[in-house]
């Protein structure tokens, strides 16, 4: 996608250093930060910096691949092992960081070289199935749709394109008339500052909502469709994602709006037979007490939003169940949901 004219994913690699897009300085300053190793990398994700389903996936395949290298570099290859356990302990939600984990991991098995050639391999693959999804998503959406969204699931959260916001840009580029709302998905804001960013870089007409707004625009006919992405997906189509997506779902379903999760099949773990086996991140209090972002001189400060004494519960993701969700868009077609919400159906 492009920031100022130039092109970029939102992270990639160039010989052993990882290289991404500093997502807690958005939308206020755009960065680029480096990553010489899986250390490194490791703490880029614990602490957000590179966040979303596809892009954790993408840069914890290339942290494997980073342990391979500096194993063979420093003779050690106990550090391989440490560092698997290392990158798998960062997030604990989207289903992505295990799967390029456990390929890179496969893959260095036979030579760092091959662990290298994976890792870019899945980041190459994560950019072409958002774009496929985009196609598929966009048959979704007519002429002069209003479509909600939360947490952001476009191109910043992807190495390219995106999984909600894929079908979105396609029907912009095609010159559909579309108008978006991004919810600001509290406590971390990231349809506020990440979604709306992505959509103002693009052109597409949006504005931001409340959280709470949902139900309300939707009961009155304000929004055409939802499109949510998704962190990890079950057996039966229950799905995890960026916590509010489930009470989104529940007055979606109650006031007649189709709701649609789009993600690649990297996304999907089989051995999760239903919702209740996926595990859940929970988050510090701070990200609910205080909001950080920058003063009248561009100095990011931190402010209490809270009353002082009291503490904070901060689940990380919800479960919405398959019943809810009027089908899930990848990269083969939109798998469509049986009226027992059981996922099925292949279209596309
Ligand atoms: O905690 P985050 O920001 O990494 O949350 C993940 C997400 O980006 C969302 O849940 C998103 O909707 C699905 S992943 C593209």
């Amino acid at each position: 996608m492009k920031v100022g004219g130039k092109h970029y994913r939102t992270v990639w690699m160039e010989g052993h250093t990882v290289y991404f897009i500093e997502q807690n300085l958005l939308p206020f300053e755009f960065l680029i930060r480096m990553s010489a190793g899986y250390g490194q990398t490791c703490h880029a994700i614990r602490t957000m910096q590179v966040r979303g389903a596809g892009a954790i996936g993408a840069v914890a395949g290339f942290a494997m691949a980073q342990a391979f290298i500096e194993a063979e570099e420093r003779r050690d290859h106990s550090i391989i092992e440490k560092a698997k356990s290392e990158i798998e302990s960062t997030r604990p939600t989207a289903r992505n960081l295990f799967y390029a984990v456990e390929k890179v991991y496969t893959a260095g098995c036979t030579s760092p070289a091959m662990a290298l050639a994976e890792a870019l391999g899945i980041a190459d693959k994560d950019a072409e199935d958002c774009r496929k999804i985009g196609e598929y998503g966009n048959s979704l959406i007519k002429d002069g749709f209003r479509i909600e969204t939360h947490c952001n699931a476009g191109w910043l959260a992807f190495v390219d394109y995106g999984s909600a916001l894929s079908p979105v840009y396609k029907a912009h580029s095609e010159g559909k008339h579309i108008f978006v709302y991004a919810d600001e998905t509290r406590p971390r804001s990231q349809g506020a500052r990440l979604t709306a960013w992505e959509l103002h870089e693009e052109g597409v007409p949006h504005t931001i909502i409340p959280d709470n707004a949902g139900a309300w625009l939707m009961s009155q006919g304000k929004v055409d469709i939802m499109i949510t992405g998704a962190d990890r997906i079950a057996a039966n189509g229950d799905t995890a994602n960026k916590i509010g997506t489930f009470e989104k779902a529940l007055a979606a379903k109650a006031l007649g709006i189709p709701f649609y999760i789009a993600a690649p099949l990297s996304t999907f773990d089989l051995d999760c037979n239903t919702g209740k086996d996926i595990p859940i991140e929970e988050r510090g209090p701070d990200e609910v007490l205080y909001a950080e972002g920058p003063d009248e001189k561009g100095v990011m400060r931190k402010i209490r939003l809270a009353s002082p004494g009291s503490g904070a519960l901060n689940p990380a993701f919800d479960v919405t169940p398959a019943g809810l969700i009027s089908g899930i868009i990848t990269e083969k077609g939109v798998i469509g949901a049986t009226s027992d919400g059981v996922m099925g159906v292949m279209k596309g």
